[in-house]
């Protein structure tokens, strides 16, 4: 890594509520978040991109939902990182008001770009309000054709909450952008997209999209496939986030995973508790009765890099 590397860190879905939830610990997710914020701190990131489902709103009245969306957003907001958050299906599903989400989050649009050195990272909401799938409706794909034509040469990550499939030309499951065969045509035309990271799924996901590995030949354009990084959830064992290292110069971008504090061992489900109050990293196993806890990153998201042409 040279001494000009950017590194950025990449977090997935929060899920933000005062109760658990199957195996999100949303209760937690804030207290995960400040661990994360104080474990950085001797390699301060540049900045913190979030992929959506900051609130878990499930079986929640609105009121709730909005609360937590306020508590969620001044948690982040006290980060000495800047932070940039997305929305995800729990906000659109249990918090359709996008005036309010807007507001709260001190946004003009959902669907942005903020620039990281030469990197240009394009916050890309694809949500539908009451539904889990995403959509690229002509209006996002417009918006986002001509953001991507404004720095064909300048390397840029696309941050969104619902995947792309890689085969289906019209997706109905509900982790998937509806029309991703057109979004994927869209995307091919444009080389200088690095990567596309995702949240949604929870399951860490590495997937190349087919045609994509022989992009143009002009400076910022990929060298390989284009691929797509879906991240676990924030609030979900084994706890991770991602770390994101920009080497202009070499004009290469790796993702890693990397988890909070680890523990290795075997513990009893008390002692297992009492570590996760602490707030530590841990994974459950499938036996209930002993649990164990190992570090356990993902082979999918351990190391991915993309490599541009620098000239
Ligand atoms: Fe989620």
């Amino acid at each position: 890594m040279s001494a000009s590397s950017l590194k950025l860190l990449v977090v997935g879905d929060l899920h933000h509520m005062e109760r658990n939830r199957d195996s999100l610990y949303c209760a937690r997710a804030l207290e995960l978040w400040s661990l994360l914020v104080a474990q950085v701190k001797e390699r301060p990131p540049a900045a913190i991109l979030q992929l959506g489902d900051l609130i878990d709103g499930y079986h929640l009245p609105i009121e709730v939902c909005r609360r937590d969306l306020l508590d969620v957003h001044k948690v982040l907001m006290q980060s000495p990182y800047p932070v940039h958050p997305l929305i995800g299906n729990h906000e659109t599903i249990y918090l359709p008001d996008r005036p309010f989400i807007l507001e709260t989050l001190g946004l003009s649009a959902i669907s942005r770009v903020a620039a990281f050195g030469a990197v240009r990272a394009v916050f890309f909401d694809l949500t539908v309000d009451g539904e889990s799938y995403g959509l690229l409706t002509p209006e996002r794909a417009a918006w986002l054709e001509a953001e991507l034509d404004r720095a064909p040469e300048r390397p840029a990550i696309i941050l969104q909450h619902p995947l792309i499939h890689p085969d289906e030309e019209t997706c109905g499951h509900r982790h998937y952008v509806q029309n991703s065969g057109a979004y994927l045509r869209l995307l091919a035309r444009h080389p200088q997209v690095q990567m596309v990271l995702t949240g949604h799924r929870h399951i860490p996901t590495r997937l190349e999209f087919r045609g994509t590995d022989k992009p143009a030949r002009r400076p910022g354009a990929r060298r390989g496939p284009l691929v797509q990084l879906t991240l676990p959830a924030f609030c979900s064992w084994p706890f991770t986030y991602g770390a994101l290292t920009v080497d202009e110069p070499a004009g290469a971008l790796t993702f890693r995973e990397e988890p909070l504090e680890p523990v290795e061992g075997v513990f009893s489900k008390r002692a297992l508790e009492e570590l996760l109050a602490e707030g530590r990293r841990i994974r459950i196993e499938e036996n209930p009765d002993v649990w164990s806890a190992r570090v356990r990153l993902s082979p999918e998201l351990k190391e991915v890099t993309a490599v541009w042409q620098t000239q």
